[in-house]
Parts: C-alpha cells; structure tokens; sequence
C-alpha cells in the first residue's frame, strides 16, 4: 500500500469483520474520490470518514435509501445551531427550506412551485432560457475581440443560471446582475461544509435576496400584472394560506440558489469534458438529440452534484456493512453513477450511451428529488447549442477545468477559451 493509494492505512479486515465500514481519510477523498470510490465499491458497500460520516457507494443502496425511512434529510434549525448562522434572515431561509423540511411541511412547500416547474411547463419557457444564453454570448464575443483567453465560468457558466431565474420571476434585465451577486453569496450556505468564515457575506446575500424576493412577491399578492407563474403561484399558495408570506419567500430564494451553483457547474464541465475530447462541438448547435445525450452523459460521468446528505435515524445493514443509528450518511451519487453494476464501461465518457436511468441519480430522489430537473437539462441543452452554434472555433485554452470535491456541490475552475 502505497501513500497515494486510496486505500486508507486502517485495517479493513478487523472494521469489516464487526460491520463497521471502513475508514477512508477525507485527504483521500479529496485527492481522487474517483479512485477512492472504485477501489472500495468493489469491496464494501459504505466507507466512513474520520469525522463518523457514512459514504454509500453503490447504485442500488443509494437509489434504496433516498426513499428509506430510516434515513431523514437534515434538519435546518439543527444545521445552523452546529455550524453558528446567527438569527436573521439566513437562518430563517435554511429553517423554511423545503430542502430541510420533511413530512407535510416538505409537501406543503413543494406543491406550489412543482406545476410551473414540470416538463412541459418548461418546454414553454425555452425561448426564455435561449434568448438568455444569446444575451450573455453577445458579451463573451464582445470580450473576445479584445481578449485572447476568456474565463468561461465568469463569463457565461456563472451568469447564465441566475439570468434564467430572474427572468422567471419577471426581473427587468439591468437588475439582473445584482441578482445574480446575492445569489452566489449565499449559496455557499448550502454547501456540506457550510465555510464559517464567509458569514457576513452569506448573512448579506441572504437579506438582500430575501428581501428582492419579498418585494416581487408582494407585488404578486397586491395583483400588479406580472408574467411570473412562478409568482402567482406562490402568491395564490399565500391567498388561501398553505403557505406564510415568509415560508414562500423562503421556497422562492431556495429555487433561486438551487438553480444556480448546480447548473453552473454543470455548464462548466460539459463544455470541458466536450472540448478536452474533442467531441462533436460544431455539430451540437443544430442538434438538439445530440445535445441531450451530452448532456445526460456529462451528468453522469462528472455530476456537479457529488451526494445527497442524510441522517441515519436507526442502524442500517447493507450486505456485510452496517450503518450505526445517529450518523450523517452521504448517498454517494458520484460513486453510484460509475457502479459498473449499472454502467457499463462506467468511467469513460460515451455520447452514444445506451443505458442511462430514466430517473438518473445526478438529480436525487425520492421526496427530495430535484424540482428543477427539466429546467436544468433545458438550460444545459440551450446554453450548449448556442455556445456551439455562435462560437464553433471555441477551443480550451488550458487544461480542461478542475472539478474538485465529492459530496454536495463542487467546484469547478474554469473552463479558459479562446474563440
Ligand atoms: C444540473 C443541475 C442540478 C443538479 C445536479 C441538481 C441536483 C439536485 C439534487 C441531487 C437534489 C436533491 C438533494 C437532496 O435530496 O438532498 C436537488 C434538490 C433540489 N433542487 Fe436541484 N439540481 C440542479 C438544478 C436545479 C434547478 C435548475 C433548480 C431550480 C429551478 C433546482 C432546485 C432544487 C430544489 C428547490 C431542491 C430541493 C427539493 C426538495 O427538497 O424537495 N435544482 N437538486
């Protein structure tokens, strides 16, 4: 065993031989969790970090336990007291959250927004998202004549997913940019390791969006035309009381940062792993068919999303491996989505893949399965066919971007281009 092996120096024999799962140290995880996880998913079905955390690895025991009541989704009043988010409109948001509420609460929250966000309500939005991707094009290109190299995540990837929100609210395009400030301010908050030291920031990301949410509801409730179903949903949810004007304030701004961070990411890697193989990038712009294989494909191999994050309530055996009550469990989806059980030659990037998952695990499942999954694809299929459509000489200009961490949402730098 070498030191950059990613087996940990931990006797497995002796964890496995009481069902303990294995410890793997987070430095390990962070090197290459590729490797980690297709070194021991082999071997074991659940690893655990020095810090007590269980990471499910295989497809079938991530996909069982999404919908496992013995697993429950963190709660928000919890969150913030163990990682110090002070009171104020930061905590409220992560306490309201349908992302940590369970039960009635969790469906109450939900049912408002998931008609306007279902496939074909979608569909109705694509000229939206393309007229989107378009503008933003227009400043890159217009970048290019002057810059040999351009960043593409802040230039693009990054803007693309808050303009697409904010038009969905109805925002006019010059208060666009602020939006999209706030938005990656308080995203971090819903980051696994939430960073303490970027508090103030987080706290007035959230006081500004919350409050540019409560105004445009506000108008919504006081019936001033405004082409937002996604408001007067939530406006009609307040009328007749399912929802307080703050908890669907708080549902609004939730949408806003879950749409951002994840597809953003998504953008960035797509791209990347499209030109760093020099796949079909000329052809993408008029074919959309190819363009949601890309897509489908890119999520699978390099999920912007690493795990969905969960409580174990009561111990939990999975074939020779046992989960103690009272842990944080981590559904590896990034482990899952390379389980050569479900894949085939399940590390290599095939556009041509025939056996993705109708419900592909990049987007959860269960109750908490991702609400935005239609308008995500939508945004990453669009921004990809404009991209390739208006910028068909667009090459890396580096290495294809880093993407960096294995649970929740990663980081992604990058990708440079030039035109
Ligand atoms: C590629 C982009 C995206 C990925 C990979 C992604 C992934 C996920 C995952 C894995 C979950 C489940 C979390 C859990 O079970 O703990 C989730 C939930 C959620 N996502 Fe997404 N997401 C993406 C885009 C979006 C977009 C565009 C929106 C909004 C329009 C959105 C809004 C949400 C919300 C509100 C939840 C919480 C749902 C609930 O708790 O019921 N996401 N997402």
């Amino acid at each position: 065993m070498t030191a950059s092996h990613p087996v940990s120096a931990h006797s497995q024999q002796d964890d496995r031989s009481v069902g303990r799962p294995p410890f793997v140290s987070s430095s390990e995880l962070e090197r290459d969790p590729h490797a980690v996880f297709r070194h021991w998913r082999e071997r074991t079905p659940v690893i655990q970090r020095e810090d007590g955390a269980c990471l499910v690895l295989r497809a079938a025991d991530v996909e069982a336990l999404l919908i496992d009541l013995r697993t429950r989704q963190i709660d928000g009043a919890l969150y913030s007291r163990v990682r110090g988010v002070p009171p104020g409109p930061l905590q409220d948001l992560l306490v309201a959250s349908l992302l940590m509420s369970e039960g009635d609460a969790h469906r109450r929250r939900r049912a408002p927004m998931s008609r306007v966000l279902a496939v074909r309500a979608v569909e109705a939005l694509r000229d939206t998202v393309r007229s989107a991707a378009e503008s933003l094009i227009d400043d890159v290109e217009a970048k290019g004549r002057i810059e040999d190299e351009i960043d593409l995540m802040s230039t693009f990837c990054a803007p693309f997913p808050p303009l697409v929100m904010s038009r969905l609210l109805g925002a006019p395009s010059e208060e666009a940019r602020a939006f999209a400030r706030w938005v990656y301010q308080v995203s971090p908050a819903f980051a696994p390791a939430l960073p303490s030291e970027d508090m103030a920031a987080m706290v007035e990301g959230a006081t500004r969006l919350t409050a540019y949410v409560e105004q445009c509801l506000a108008k919504a409730m006081a019936g001033e035309a405004l082409r937002s179903d996604l408001l007067e949903n939530m406006a009609a949810a307040v009328a007749v009381d399912t929802l307080t004007p703050g908890e669907a304030v708080a549902q609004l701004v939730t949408l806003i940062i879950g749409a951002s961070d994840t597809t953003r990411a998504a953008m960035a890697i797509q791209v990347g792993l499209v030109l760093a193989t020099g796949q079909a990038w000329s052809r993408l712009g008029d074919d959309p068919n190819l363009a949601r294989a890309v897509v489908a494909e890119a999520l699978r191999l390099e999920p912007p999303v690493g795990s969905a994050p969960r409580f174990s309530m009561e111990e939990i055996a999975l074939d020779g491996a046992t989960i103690p009550a009272g842990r944080l469990v981590s559904l590896s989806t990034l482990s899952a989505m390379r389980d050569p059980a479900r894949f085939s030659d399940p590390d290599a990037f095939l556009i041509d893949r025939t056996d993705h998952t109708r419900w592909p695990l990049v987007f959860g499942g269960g109750a908490h399965r991702c609400i935005g999954e239609a308008l995500a694809r939508m945004e990453l299929e669009e921004g990809l066919m404009a991209l390739s459509r208006r910028l068909p000489g667009l090459r890396l200009a580096g290495p294809a971007p880093k993407i960096e961490g294995y649970a929740g949402i990663r980081r992604v730098d990058g990708p440079r281009v030039t035109l």
